[in-house]
Parts: structure tokens; sequence; C-alpha cells
């Protein structure tokens, strides 16, 4: 893994005193930073996931370090599928979609895998940021060449959400559903989702990067206050750790499994799967594209992939794209 090596020399202090106190003095003389710096770098470090009891006139105990993903075990997990011969493993990047960009633009095969520990720059769909804080989350990006034509693209969006769906309810225990397109919702609340970016030659897509962000072990206070109401953590959903491996090597077993059925008798069955896992479907949705807002009924789901809303004056609008709420029901 690539690893931030700005704080090693601190790091290295607190491993030398045992879990002793060490006092914010001899860390600035150890280390020749002033006070104030040294309590800057003290606080990158709690961002980063690091817990350290702070008492006045004693100093810093370092009494917690952050979870980090296990290189080899992944590839263990994930061998004798397409995505375990390629794994890169970051401590930080911007989005692990440009990373992917990248490896894809300088010849990497399908299955090339992108993980990192947090991003700087996540995104999500519509421009959104992806909050992504180290060690507790999932934030991975993959190569995908389907060879398909760019009007069965957002088959593979739901595909996806499906794997994800299946491997949460295995993983996590979580009584997880699929919010059209890919959001994945446990109690009502978003706890991942999938942000797929095509690139098309003519009317075929040449590749994806399918994105994937998971909330897994946050706990409250790792969500921004706006995020609060609307998303929520494996952990908060179930009340226990997820296993950031396990899930990772669940969800690409779901998706070998499907993408090969996929493959082989086309979306069909991939859409009843989609629509067994789905709480949109008859539910009362409001969704908004770029150029309209349509309210009304879910109705179904299109052979490729659309979403069908009935209106109030029962006309069926076809929906590709689009962000949806689920209205509550009166
Ligand atoms: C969404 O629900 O809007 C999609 C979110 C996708 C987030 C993931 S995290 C890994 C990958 N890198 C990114 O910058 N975004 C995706």
């Amino acid at each position: 893994m690539e690893k931030d090596k700005r704080n090693d020399d601190l790091l290295q202090l607190f491993e030398e005193s045992q879990g002793q106190f060490v006092s914010g003095e001899r860390i600035s003389r150890k280390l020749g930073i002033s006070r104030t710096a040294v309590w800057k770098r003290i606080k990158k470090l709690e961002a980063d996931g690091y817990v350290f009891e702070s008492i006045p006139r004693l100093g810093y105990r370092l009494i917690g370090k952050p979870e980090r993903l296990n290189l080899h075990r992944l590839r263990r997990m994930l061998a004798g599928t397409m995505f375990g011969e390629r794994i890169q493993l970051h401590e930080e990047v911007a989005s692990t979609q440009d990373v992917a960009l990248e490896a894809l633009l300088s010849g990497s095969p399908e299955g090339t895998l992108v993980l990192a520990e947090t991003q700087t720059k996540g995104r999500g769909r519509f421009g959104r940021a992806w909050h992504s804080p180290p060690g507790k989350g999932i934030y991975m990006s993959f190569l995908l060449q389907p060879g398909v034509p760019l009007f069965q693209a957002s088959q593979m969006t739901l595909l996806l959400s499906v794997a994800l769906c299946r491997a949460v309810r295995k993983t996590a225990k979580a009584n997880a559903t699929i919010k059209w397109p890919n959001d994945i919702l446990v109690d009502g609340k978003k706890v991942s989702g999938i942000l797929v970016e095509t690139i098309a030659e003519a009317d075929r897509v040449k590749a994806m990067i399918a994105g994937i962000g998971i909330d897994v072990n946050f706990s409250a206070e790792d969500f921004p206050p706006e995020l609060r109401e609307s998303a929520t953590s494996l952990y908060l959903a179930v009340g226990e750790r997820t296993d950031r491996e396990e899930l990772i090597a669940e969800f690409f077993a779901q998706f070998t499994k499907l993408y090969q059925v996929y493959q082989e008798e086309g979306f069909a069955p991939i859409r009843n799967l989609w629509i067994a896992l789905s709480s949109t479907l008859h539910a009362p949705v409001t969704v908004t594209t770029p150029q309209r807002v349509i309210s009304g009924i879910a109705e179904g789901i299109s052979e490729d992939g659309a979403l069908y809303v009935r209106d109030d004056q029962g006309s069926v609008h076809t929906l590709y794209s689009g962000d949806l709420t689920i209205s509550p029901r009166l």
C-alpha cells in the first residue's frame, strides 16, 4: 500500500512509548517542531483514524489505530475471479475513478481494481461529493468491458446494484433494498452508491469505470451534519462492525456470477432479481432529471433498465437516469 509517510516520525515516538503518555514538549523537542505544529499533526492523525487520549501536562497517549485493508488477504479472497490479478490499494487518492481511468488509458485490462482508504475528492452522481472518511468505508473503482451497445449501459448499473445489495445482505445481515437506479438503502437510508462512468466508441461501450462507495463502519459523527438524515452505515444499522475485506470479496463473488449470467442469458434474469430487491417499484416517487421533474407511481422497469413512472394524468414516462426520492406514504 502506498503509505502517507508525513507522520511516520511522530507515530514512531508513540510506538516507542508503548502506550504511555508522551508530553507535547517532548514531541516538540524530538521532532524539532513547535508545540502548535505538534497539535496540528495530532489533529491530522486523528482525522486519519488514530485515537489519542490527551491530558493537560501529561500530553498524548495513542489508544487506537485506524483499520487498514489487508492487500494479501484481499488477493487471496479474490483469487479465481478476474478482480484478483490487478489490485491497487492506495492510502489516499483524489478519486479512485480517476486512478482507474489512468489505468485504463495506460492499457490495464478489464478486472483492474483500485481501492483507497480515503478519497479527498470522492464524487457521486450529479457532480455531488462522496464523503470518504479513512479506514471505515469501501471506496473502489474497477474496469469493465462488457462489449455491449451504448443503449444497454444502464443495465450494467442495475446489475451492479443487485450484486451489491446481495453482498450487503449476506455479509452484514442488513435488510438492504435497491432504490432506482442503484442506491442501496437500509432502514430507508442510503448506505452505498454506485457511479458508472462510460467510455463509448461510436454507439458501443468501450469501457466502464464502475465506482462503489459503501458506508461500512462509520459512526454517527463520521457523517457531516447534512447527511445524517439521509445516510447511514452498516454499523449504525446492524450494531456490529462488518469485515470490509469480506464484503468486498462477497460483492465480487456475486458480481462475477451475475456478469456471467448476463453475458450468457442477457438482461432478463438480472431484471427479475433487481425487481425482487427493489424498494422503488409501486412506490410514489419524484424523479428529477436535468430536463424535468416527474412525480407519480414507479410502475416497472423496461427491458433495458429504464424506469416507468405513471403521473397523476395517467401518462407513463420512461426514465433512463435521474435522481429519485420516494415520497412518504400517506
Ligand atoms: C452516488 O451514489 O452518487 C455514487 C457514489 C459513488 C462513490 C464511489 S466511492 C469510489 C468511487 N470513487 C469516486 O470518486 N466515486 C466512487
